[in-house]
Formats: C-alpha cells, structure tokens, sequence
C-alpha cells in the first residue's frame, strides 16, 4: 500500500495512508512557506519533534480540534498536556511503539528544545516511522551526527533533512549525513524559511546526486510524493 508524502513548508510535514493522517512539527501560523492554515488538516496523530516554536507550532489548536492524539518526547508531553492537550503520548530518544498507524521510533537529535514559554523541553528528537511498510527518517532539527549510521540498516525509503545552515545542518553536511544514512530519497527541509537559513535546493540535489544514489526531491509547500 502506498503512502503519501506531503511537504508543508519549513519541516511541517504530513504522512497519509489509506486509513491514517500523521502530522509532523505542524508549523502552519507565522511559517512564511505555508499556503494552507491549521483549520485545513485533519489529522489522527501529530507528532511533535522538539519545543521549539516552529516545530510544536498549532499543534494544541489542532490536537483539541480533531482529538489527534500527539506523540513527543516525556518533557514537551507533559507541557502540551499542561497546556490542555488531552491525549498524549510521551516517549523518548532510543524508544519505540506500536501505533495504528505503524512504528515510531525516537531518533538523536542534536539541538535545543526549550518551549515557546520558556519551560525545559528535554532531549530534542527525530522519528523513523515504519508505515504500510515504508520507512521515513524524519530528522528534526539536528546537526550532523556520526549516530545517523546507525540508520543504514534501516533501508530507509525517504530521509527528511534540514538544509538551512545557521541553526541546523548545512548543505554539505546533509550531503555526509546521506552518506552514512543511505535513503533511497531525501526531501531538504528546513530552507528558506527566514533569509538566515536561505539556500539553494537545486543546488543541494545537485550535490546530492553527484555524490550519492540517492534521489533529491526538494518540494514547495503543498507539495506531495508517492512511497
Ligand atoms: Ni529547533
């Protein structure tokens, strides 16, 4: 069974299935890339890579609309339930579990994870997500890390990295991140946001396919793939 990549801007990103919606770092309000609001996505389960304001996003305003349950590490799960978030679900780095929708594994991140008001939001995350057989790395905001090797056994089908530089990997250190990864596909994310984090997607695929087999699909907002 296939299953559908939807890029939102920034990193916000969207998986579906026949039977499932997974919203990741849903960053709609104040993201400049965005085309659609938070009112247009209609998701079973959000997933929440660190505190940061451009990744926890409207995840609360969406949560109580549409009683998605939202997955994240125990610190930033337990300020969205203090928040008033009604259905969580707290997990951390190294961890995995059996959702519906399939297997979401906390991944190492290197970064922040402070909340929009301040408050600890432990260990920043990424998630590799097994879905109707698919297998998505979704990095979160993170440095290039020697770690990510340990995802080569995976057979990862698509790897979402960030791109921007400044707060995040650049460029060349996502192309050394793909090396040691090996995904069949990479979406760039994470650019182009603010101009601090501006660069060239064309040129990142360029990059990406001299120097590795994988495929390089940098998308607009809105813009979808087939796994
Ligand atoms: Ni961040």
């Amino acid at each position: 069974m296939a299953i559908e990549y939807i890029y939102h801007g920034h990193m916000n990103s969207e998986l579906r299935s026949s039977q499932y919606t997974v919203l990741i770092d849903p960053f709609f309000t104040n993201n400049p890339q965005a085309k659609i609001g938070p009112e247009d996505v209609n998701p079973d389960f959000i997933l929440v890579s660190h505190g940061h304001g451009d990744h926890v996003g409207d995840t609360l305003a969406i949560a109580e609309r549409t009683g998605a349950l939202v997955i994240a590490n125990f610190e930033v799960a337990n300020w969205l339930s203090s928040q008033g978030a009604k259905n969580v679900h707290a997990m951390h780095i190294g961890g995995a579990y059996e959702f519906p929708f399939g297997r979401v594994k906390l991944t190492i991140a290197h970064h922040g994870s402070a909340l929009p008001d301040g408050s600890y939001g432990g260990n920043p995350a990424g998630f590799l997500i097994t879905m109707e057989g698919k297998k998505i790395y979704y990095a979160g905001d993170t440095a290039l890390t020697y770690d990510m090797i340990w995802l080569r056994d995976e057979n990862v089908d698509l790897a979402v990295l960030p791109i921007g530089d400044n707060f995040t990997m650049g460029p060349e250190d996502a192309v050394e991140a793909i090396k040691l990864i090996k995904p069949k596909m990479v979406v760039p994310a994470h650019y182009n946001t603010w101009p601090v984090i501006a660069q060239d997607p064309n040129r990142f695929k360029a990059m990406v396919e001299a120097e590795t087999d994988t495929k390089c699909m940098p998308l607009e907002a809105e813009g979808h793939l087939t796994l």
